[in-house]
């Protein structure tokens, strides 16, 4: 006979919790995976489980109205005729024509030429409205060649040759059929209404050789005035930024696995790659193997919110950040004022990540003509700047108490970390402490 426990509730599983339910029950109902935008979900390690000192006694900071804390980046210098000089280092990170509306492309140019900054194109090519409102604008090179042109390398300020995403290392983009209009299809030289696979690889190398080859070539295009950049998911850090060093690179963008996307499957997003706090300090070491720390440059993306976020990135040893989702939502993305048209599609604002679809009501991940309308570039292109302003100064607020006269003197002394995953990752002593997982200590 069996015996109800009246003192005990049901308990659910933790393992089966009710979101891997459903999605089990989706996927049984439907028989297809789960493609979605926006980066991971799961709480991973990141810069939040890191804190700063600040001064105290032994270290001084500086005096508000007298003494100066620079925050401008010079990128590129290793071989570039033409560096790239910025007023801040936080950038934009490249996220395609076709994935974003025009408006939302312009907003970013906008947005990031008021703040002296750069951004960047995308799988998809460079639009004259992006080309025109961009002080700054790098231009990507990616496996799939959509919107490939060899003008647009010349027309460039930087050239980034994307190897992989901190969203999907080893994965290939998508563009499903509802968003590829005439303009998206003519650009990318690809039929109308019909789902992109972007390619996972680049066709016309294997390793580390031909990209030396592939950077080499780029050079010659372009003159050697622009900066070349080499653009990896978070994987193996140490390993890929040395190889991207000895390849040639200028600049290593080192994108972990907070990073967003467009449109990839869940099980990707959530599975594979590396979280960016674990991605810094070996991209560093290897910089300073080789002898190279601040010769080539570091972008470092995934997750990056805030000002403290980029003093910590930078403090790791970082040269500069990009950000992708930050940006989107300083334009408007996910904005409650759009609840209730969020509710209709069955979710909410803050968690709406169907961007593949096409229906974003803010405007932003759509070539829905009457969608996109509804963002007005110039103000959201303002918005941007103030976000990008205030978190510029929000670094330099850190870093001012930190003692330092440039955000790139901060340094890993000047944290600790509250936990023993962020300590072992980021190789900061735990707080109160002077150990370090794995360095012995007191
Ligand atoms: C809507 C969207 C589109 C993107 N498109 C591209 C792309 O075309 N090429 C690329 O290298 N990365 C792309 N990304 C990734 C970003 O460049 C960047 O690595 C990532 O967004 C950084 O993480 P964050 O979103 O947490 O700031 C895209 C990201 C988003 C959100």
């Amino acid at each position: 006979m069996s015996y109800h426990n009246p003192y005990t509730p049901p308990r659910k599983s933790a393992t089966f919790d009710d979101y891997t339910l459903a999605e089990i029950r989706r996927a049984a109902a439907t028989g297809i995976y789960d493609i979605r935008g926006a980066g991971t979900k799961r709480k991973v390690p990141h810069f939040d489980d890191l804190l700063f000192l600040g001064a105290s006694i032994s270290r001084y900071p500086l005096e508000g109205y007298r003494e100066k804390c620079d925050t401008s980046v010079v990128l590129g210098a290793r071989y570039a005729k033409k560096p790239i000089v910025l007023k801040t280092p936080i950038t934009i990170a490249g996220m395609s024509f076709g994935a974003l509306s025009g408006n939302a492309k312009e907003a970013l140019g906008r947005g990031a030429t008021i703040a002296g900054t750069s951004t960047t194109t995308g799988d998809g090519g460079m639009t004259d409205e992006e080309r025109g409102h961009s002080q700054t604008l790098v231009y990507q090179y990616l496996p799939s060649r959509y919107g490939m042109n060899p003008k647009d390398l010349r027309r460039a300020d930087a050239i980034e040759i994307v190897v992989g995403q901190g969203a999907k290392p080893g994965g290939g983009g998508m563009l499903l059929g509802q968003k590829i209009s005439d303009r998206v299809a003519n650009m990318r030289n690809l039929p109308k209404g019909i789902d992109q696979r972007s390619a996972c690889r680049h066709p016309d190398w294997t390793g580390p050789d031909d990209l030396e080859i592939k950077i080499m070539e780029l050079r010659e295009i372009t003159d050697w005035e622009k900066p070349i950049y080499v653009k990896v998911g978070g994987a193996r850090p140490y390993y890929d930024t040395a190889l991207a060093v000895k390849a040639g690179a200028d600049v290593v963008v080192l994108d972990g696995m907070q990073g967003g996307t467009a449109a990839t499957q869940d099980v990707f997003i959530e599975n594979v790659g590396m979280p960016t706090l674990a991605c810094i300090r070996p991209a560093v070491q290897a910089l300073q193997d080789l002898g190279m720390h601040r010769k080539v440059q570091l972008i470092i993306s995934g997750g990056i919110r805030s000002g403290a976020d980029v003093a910590k990135a930078l403090a790791l040893g970082a040269d500069a950040v990009a950000i992708g989702t930050a940006a989107l939502v300083a334009i408007g993305d996910n904005d409650p004022h759009w609840e209730e048209e969020y509710q209709k599609l069955g979710t909410t604002a803050g968690a709406y990540d169907d961007w593949h679809e096409g229906k974003d009501p803010a405007g932003i991940t759509t070539q829905d003509p009457e969608l996109s309308k509804r963002l007005d570039p110039v103000a959201a292109g303002r918005r941007l700047a103030n976000y990008l302003k205030v978190m510029t100064l929000e670094a330099q607020t850190i870093a001012r108490a930190c003692g330092k006269n440039h955000l790139h003197n901060l340094e890993p002394e000047d944290l600790v970390a509250l936990t023993l995953e962020a300590s072992a990752m980021a190789q900061v002593p735990l707080a109160g402490t002077s150990w370090i997982p794995g360095k012995g200590g007191f």
